[in-house]
């Protein structure tokens, strides 16, 4: 199974209702929370995602780029995500993080950062529902895909695969009509696009058309 999560990092946030209803074919809305401590650029918190959970129906995936995500990121499994995100290097008990967002019925999912090494932290994958291969520096949408992320997606891919192909490999940044079956061939099943989507006149088919390529 392959999904398709634009990300509204791109979108309009003046006008993020509006925004979110030209996604409707979207498998889950890709949400990017930075606090301009762990990554260079801020965007929003709790409050703010709050609202795009009523404004829309479909299912949020929330990407935490905060630092403290033991202390924050149990809060939005609380609000109703689908799926909440933390980045390995911004948790000091990521397993007993995981565990929280699961006992607040979201899926956990662990973010590493490109200079980031897998193979330390794979012993937390069996209790992972998702594991992000950052496929560029987290901060900011519209930055080119890192070619040199592709053996860290297949790494992952294999580690999934052995224990059983329940954990999705989703990547993030640079994914578009170009990179999407590199990604998608490295063993990639989840892919975010911000710029890809939102920047296309007509969004809805833009996901289309980026689930196309991988049939
Ligand atoms: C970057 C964010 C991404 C971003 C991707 O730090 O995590 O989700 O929106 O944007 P594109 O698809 O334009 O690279
Ligand atoms: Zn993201």
């Amino acid at each position: 199974m392959t999904a398709i999560n634009p990300s509204i990092l791109s979108a309009d946030f003046a006008n993020l209702a509006a925004e979110l209803g030209r996604i409707p074919s979207s498998d889950a809305v890709h949400v990017d929370v930075m606090d301009n401590h762990f990554v260079p650029n801020l965007t929003m918190g709790l409050p703010v995602v709050k609202a795009i959970r009523e404004a829309t129906s479909l299912p949020l995936d929330i990407h935490l780029m905060i630092d403290e995500a033991d202390t924050w990121a149990p809060g939005y499994a609380e609000l109703g995500a689908e799926s909440v995100t933390f980045h390995v290097e911004a948790s000091q008990r990521p397993r007993q993080l995981i565990r929280d967002l699961k006992s607040h019925g979201a899926k956990a999912a662990m973010a590493i950062k490109p200079k980031t090494a897998l193979e330390p932290h794979l012993d937390l994958l069996s209790e992972l529902d998702m594991l992000l291969v950052m496929t560029v520096e987290p901060g900011f949408g519209g930055q080119a895909f890192m070619d040199e992320m592709l053996p860290k997606i297949t790494a992952a891919r294999r580690a999934v695969d052995d224990l059983g192909g329940e954990v999705a490999v989703q990547v993030d940044g640079g994914i578009n009509r170009e990179t999407i079956l590199r990604a998608a061939e490295a063993g990639a099943d989840t892919f975010v696009a911000g710029s890809a989507v939102f920047g296309a006149e007509d969004p809805d088919a833009a996901i289309e058309g980026l689930r196309q390529l991988l049939a």
